[in-house]
């Protein structure tokens, strides 16, 4: 069911108008808030190790290690497309929410790679699910989930919808060029989905729920990370093609920026933060940001070893494993942050 734009009985605030202080919440007006309320994922079963990379391409499981932190990916077989791992990615979340298809009112779907130009496979998931309302796809590569959650956000604090899907979903393996030791050792298949309820808060950062989200891109760096065709399953071969070295200063760069600004847009300190979840592309890339955050290694959900680097699917897996082995508890503080081709970055805060 969709729902008609509501009345403005609740006020919903922009995250430069929440003040800092956690503590005079008594007075406010309540404000709608995106709650986080289950996560899932899915996994393709075949796992490819650095190893058994080192067979077909030249690379080596130490280079491999040492640069980019990646010990193996996942890689799907035909039967796992995107709309099959997305699926069971959000039902997976419902069930974590205690929720059915029947409380969803939409679902937008971050991919890179789509089974298809059209449908949206939010829309094939839509299907097989048995949900009503709308649902589409999002494209903004590896920020695809900010992106996706920032748009689920907007529905949820305007009345439009009230529990939302927000997934990503990923087959990379289809379109990297396996002769290219480059890229193919970087990436991995995989589908991370979280349901969004609305709720209420008092506009205060001690709230539960998403707090903010910040968007950027600058088509001026659209050669530095892109893929150089279609990506069906029916199209003709298309790979994606990088710049390595390029997306590396710009990912350290624009994910701090990104950062500081949602702290700075909830008056929060960097030691606020119980959780960094930061895009899984490269684990230098990870440790150069958690540096400048001052954050140790214990505050920072790391899965790129296990998952490599799986594009919009990669912060919700990463949550989903966090959420999975007890790391994420209620009234912790998450801060999410990507960057991908476009290029395409942004961050968003959310209280369990
Ligand atoms: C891709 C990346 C790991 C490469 O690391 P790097 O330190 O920049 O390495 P370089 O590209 O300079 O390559 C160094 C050498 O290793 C070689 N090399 C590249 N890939 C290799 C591999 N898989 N195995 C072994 N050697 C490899 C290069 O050919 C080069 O050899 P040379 O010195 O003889 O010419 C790194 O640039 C990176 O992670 N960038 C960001 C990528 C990313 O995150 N993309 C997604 C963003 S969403």
């Amino acid at each position: 069911m969709q729902l008609g734009v509501e009345p403005p009985a609740l006020t919903s605030r922009q995250p430069h108008d929440i003040a800092p202080e956690l503590h005079d919440a008594a007075d406010r007006p309540a404000v709608i808030r995106a709650i986080l309320a289950g996560i899932g994922d899915y996994l393709p079963e075949h796992i490819v190790t650095n190893d058994e990379l080192s067979r077909t391409v030249a690379t080596n499981d130490q280079w491999i290690r040492e640069r980019t932190g990646i010990r193996q990916r996942h890689i799907a077989q035909p039967h796992e497309t995107c709309a099959f791992m997305a699926t069971r990615a959000a039902q997976a979340a419902l069930a974590n929410a205690g929720a059915t298809a029947g409380d969803v009112d939409a679902i937008i779907l971050a991919t890179a790679t789509p089974d298809q130009a059209f449908p949206a496979t939010a829309v094939r998931v839509q299907a097989a699910l048995g949900a009503r309302g709308f649902a589409f796809d999002v494209s903004a590569a590896c920020s695809g989930f900010i992106y996706a959650l920032s748009v689920a956000d907007a529905f949820i604090r305007t009345g439009q919808a009230r529990g939302v899907l927000v997934i990503g979903s990923e087959v990379y393996s289809r379109i990297l060029n396996w002769q290219d030791r480059g890229t193919c050792v970087l990436f991995g298949d995989g589908a991370g989905a979280v349901f969004l309820r609305r709720g209420e808060g008092n506009g205060t950062g001690a709230d539960t729920g998403l707090l903010s989200t910040h968007l950027h891109s600058d088509g001026a760096y659209g050669d530095i990370l892109y893929v150089d065709g279609a990506t069906g399953r029916h199209d003709k071969p298309a790979h994606l093609v990088m710049n390595g070295k390029e997306v590396f200063r710009h990912a350290v760069t624009h994910m701090s920026e990104t950062i500081d600004e949602a702290l700075a847009a909830n008056g929060f300190d960097h030691s606020a933060i119980d959780w960094l979840i930061p895009h899984q592309a490269n684990m230098r890339i990870v440790d150069a940001i958690g540096k400048r955050l001052h954050l140790s290694a214990e505050h920072v959900v790391v899965t790129l070893d296990q998952h490599a680097n799986t594009s919009a699917a990669s912060i919700p897996l990463a949550l989903s494993v966090a959420q999975a082995d007890g790391r994420l508890q209620p009234g912790q503080l998450l801060l999410l942050a990507a960057l991908g081709g476009g290029l395409t970055w942004g961050s968003a805060i959310i209280r369990l």
